[in-house]
C-alpha cells in the first residue's frame, strides 16, 4: 500500500475490449494508475508502453504500467476483460464454459492478492461471470458489478435520440434483463423530458412496430458488428469507463448495470442488467422501475435463463 498514490485501476485481459477501456481511462484520465495484467507478457508490455507515450497529451500525468497480481492488493477497481470473445454465430452465453474458467483463475489470483475493492466485469456472458465473480471473491454484492445492459441502454438511446433529433443523453429510456439475446426495452418507462416514448413512437404511426424493429436492432447490434469488424470494443470500453468515473467520483448516477437482485423485480439470488445507482461504494442500490405486466414477464423469463446458466458456477 505504500506506493499508491491515488486512484488506481487495474485491468485484467488487455485484448481489445480491455486495451480499449484502459485507453477510455487514460484519455478520460479517470485515475491516477493504470496498470495492465495479461498472459502474453509481450504484448501487454507493448501496449503499456504504446498507452504510456500518450500520457504527455493526457489531462493529468497517470502512471500507466504493465504489473500483475501483486498490484490488486491496493487497487480501486480491478476490470476483468479476460476471456474468449464471441465468433459469428455464437451467443454470449455460448461462451460461458470456457470464461467460467478463466474467471474461476483470475478471481482466485486477484484475492489472493487482498483485493479488497470493486470488481468490475465486462467478459461475456456478463452476467453470469459478474454472479460467478461475487460467489469466487467472496465480496459484498455491491462491490461486484458488471456491465449489464450499459451497452444496450447507449445503443437505445443513440437510437431514440436519432429518431427524434436529440441527444442520446437527453433520452431516459433503459434496456434491462440479460446482456443478450432476451434483452428487454423498458418502454412503459421511457420518456423524453417527460414525454412517453410510448406515445410519441405512436405519433410517429405504427408505434407497435417502430418499437419491435428498435428493439430487435438493439438486441442485435453486437452481432452485426461483429459480422462487420470481427468484435465490438468501443461502445463497451466506453460504458466500462462510465462506470469507472461513476465510482471514482463518487457520482451517484444511475446506471444500467449487472447486479445482484434478491427481492427487487420479485427475483432472487441472480445477476442481471437493471438501474443502479453508483458511487465510491459500488453499487448504493438498485432502482425499480415499474414495469407494466409483459415487461415483467419477459424481465422473470430472462432472469430464469440467467439462472439456468448461474447454476454452473460453482463456488
Ligand atoms: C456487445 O454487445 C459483444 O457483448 C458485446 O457489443
Amino acid at each position: 500500500m505504500a506506493n499508491k498514490s491515488g486512484k488506481k485501476v487495474v485491468v485484467i485481459g488487455t485484448g481489445a475490449v480491455g486495451i480499449s477501456y484502459a485507453f477510455a481511462v487514460l484519455n478520460q484520465a479517470l485515475c491516477d494508475e493504470l496498470v495492465l495484467i495479461d498472459l502474453n507478457e509481450k504484448r501487454v508490455s507493448a501496449e503499456a508502453r504504446d498507452l504510456r507515450h500518450g500520457v504527455l497529451y493526457a489531462q493529468s500525468p497517470i502512471k500507466v504500467k504493465q504489473g500483475d497480481y501483486s498490484d490488486c492488493a491496493d487497487a480501486d477497481i480491478v476490470c476483468i476483460c479476460a476471456g474468449v470473445p464471441q465468433k459469428v454465430g455464437e451467443t454470449r452465453l455460448d461462451l460461458i464454459d470456457n470464461n467460467l474458467k478463466v474467471y474461476h483463475a483470475v478471481v482466485s489470483e486477484v484475492m489472493k492478492n487482498h483485493f479488497n475493492g470493486i470488481f468490475l466485469v465486462a467478459t461475456n456472458p456478463v452476467d453470469v461471470l459478474a454472479y460467478a465473480t461475487w460467489k469466487f471473491s467472496g465480496l459484498p454484492a455491491e462491490r461486484v458489478i458488471g456491465s449489464g445492459t450499459i451497452l444496450d441502454t447507449a445503443r437505445l438511446c443513440n437510437c431514440l435520440g436519432k429518431a427524434f433529433g436529440v441527444a442520446p443523453v437527453s433520452v431516459d429510456a433503459h434496456m434491462i434483463g440479460e446482456h443478450g439475446d432476451s434483452v428487454i426495452a423498458a418502454w412503459s418507462t421511457a420518456y423524453i423530458a417527460g414525454v412517453p416514448l410510448k406515445d410519441a413512437l405512436d405519433n410517429l404511426g405504427n408505434g407497435a412496430e417502430r418499437m419491435a424493429e428498435i428493439h430487435a436492432n438493439v438486441r442485435d447490434a453486437a452481432y452485426s458488428i461483429i459480422e462487420g469488424k470481427g468484435a465490438t470494443y468501443y461502445g463497451i470500453a466506453m460504458g466500462l469507463a462510465r462506470i469507472t468515473q461513476a465510482i471514482l467520483r463518487n457520482q451517484n448516477v444511475v446506471l444500467t448495470v449487472s447486479a445482484l437482485l434478491n427481492g427487487k423485480y420479485n427475483q432472487e439470488d441472480v445477476y442481471i442488467g437493471v438501474p443502479a445507482v453508483l458511487n465510491s461504494d459500488g453499487i448504493a442500490r438498485v432502482i425499480e422501475k415499474p414495469l407494466d405486466e409483459q415487461e415483467q414477464a419477459q424481465f422473470e423469463k430472462s432472469a430464469n435463463i440467467l439462472r439456468g446458466y448461474q447454476e454452473k458456477v460453482a463456488d
